[in-house]
């Protein structure tokens, strides 16, 4: 079995790399610079890969698609471009670039993002939920629908929408703790709205599984147990031993973050529906264990 991944060095890639290697495989990964993709202290094969220009890819039995310029950050205008052109136009050439192979991978998972269904209040987001409005869900769709392109030549494709991923050593959570260590930490927003997660080992592993079953579709990546914000918020305090009472109103994540603010403020009460019907098991279903393990645990 040969995999190739996109965004190898990344968050979610690394952690996924590790795994195809623990389970006896050799990995393609295709990066837009080899040379800095971290040692995996395994057997990989490293392909110089650019959304751009033409590149000869090996035999390659499934293909899992993590590439993609970060939110995270001042949404400028062209930060927002970037965001959108290295999901839309990077998926599509890689969809091009698969679709000539023969013989063609199985199946082409892809990353996508809860962002898909915007600001929902208190409505329980399964997969045949539609999209919201704005930015984020309207990258959502295109990007989706560039990877469905895979399934016209035979590719079984599946879009997996991605909470926000925890896990030590990067990542939003990294992020999370620096306020909370100075003793800063606290709700955002109104606390109220719905804050999906996964933790990092849960995702990996359901990627694997999308790629060992027949799943195909939109597949919500997202833990079971959704909370809301504030109750995020006084869990990882809780797992770092630090208060969680200072409040980050809205009005002031907007003025320092920008559009960028929507994504901790908008509220998506998502529910792993598919994973869940397709017997799934969790290993960090609760955001207490999930926590526990990403703050204890040394980085991957
Ligand atoms: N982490 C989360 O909480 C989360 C939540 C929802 C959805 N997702 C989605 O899951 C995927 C993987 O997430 P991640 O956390 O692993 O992301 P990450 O750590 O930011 O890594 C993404 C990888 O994409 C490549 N990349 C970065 N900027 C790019 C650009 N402008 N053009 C083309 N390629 C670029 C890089 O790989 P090379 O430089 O090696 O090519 C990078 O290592 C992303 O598509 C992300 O949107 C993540």
């Amino acid at each position: 079995m040969i995999t190739a991944v996109t965004g190898p060095g990344g968050f979610v890639g690394r952690a996924l790399v590790k795994a195809l290697i623990e389970r006896a495989e050799r990995p393609v990964l295709l990066s837009r610079n080899v040379a800095r993709l971290p040692d995996f202290g395994g057997a990989v094969e490293p392909v110089e890969w650019s959304s751009t220009a033409a590149t000869h890819l090996p035999r390659i039995d499934a293909v899992v698609n993590l590439a993609g310029e970060t939110i995270s950050g001042r949404w400028t205008p062209e930060k927002k471009r970037a965001i959108r052109d290295s999901r839309v136009l990077g998926t599509r050439r890689l969809v091009e670039a698969i679709s000539r192979l023969e013989p063609k991978p199985r199946v082409l998972v892809s990353a996508s993002a809860v962002g898909y269904y915007g600001d929902r209040g208190e409505e329980e987001l399964a997969e045949d939920s539609g999209p919201g409005t704005g930015f984020l869900p309207g990258v959502c769709v295109e990007w989706e629908s560039e990877v469905s392109k895979a399934a016209e030549p035979g590719i079984r494709v599946v879009m997996l929408r991605i909470a926000v991923v925890l896990d030590s050593g990067g990542g939003a959570l990294q992020q999370m703790i620096t306020p909370f260590k100075a003793g800063l930490g606290g709700p955002m927003g109104s606390g109220r709205q719905w804050f999906p997660w996964i933790h990092r080992t849960d995702l990996v592993n359901m990627i694997l599984a999308a790629i060992d079953n027949d799943w195909s579709g939109p597949v919500n990546a997202a833990s079971p147990g959704v909370v809301r914000q504030a109750e995020f918020a006084k869990a990882l305090g809780s797992a770092l031993g630090r208060p969680a009472v200072m409040p980050a109103p809205g009005f002031a994540l907007r003025l320092m973050l920008g559009e960028f603010a929507d994504t901790l403020l908008h509220s998506q009460k998502v529910i792993p529906a598919k994973a869940q019907t397709e017997g799934f098991k969790f290993r960090y279903p609760t955001l207490r264990e999930a926590l526990a393990a990403s703050v204890a645990k040394p980085s991957a």
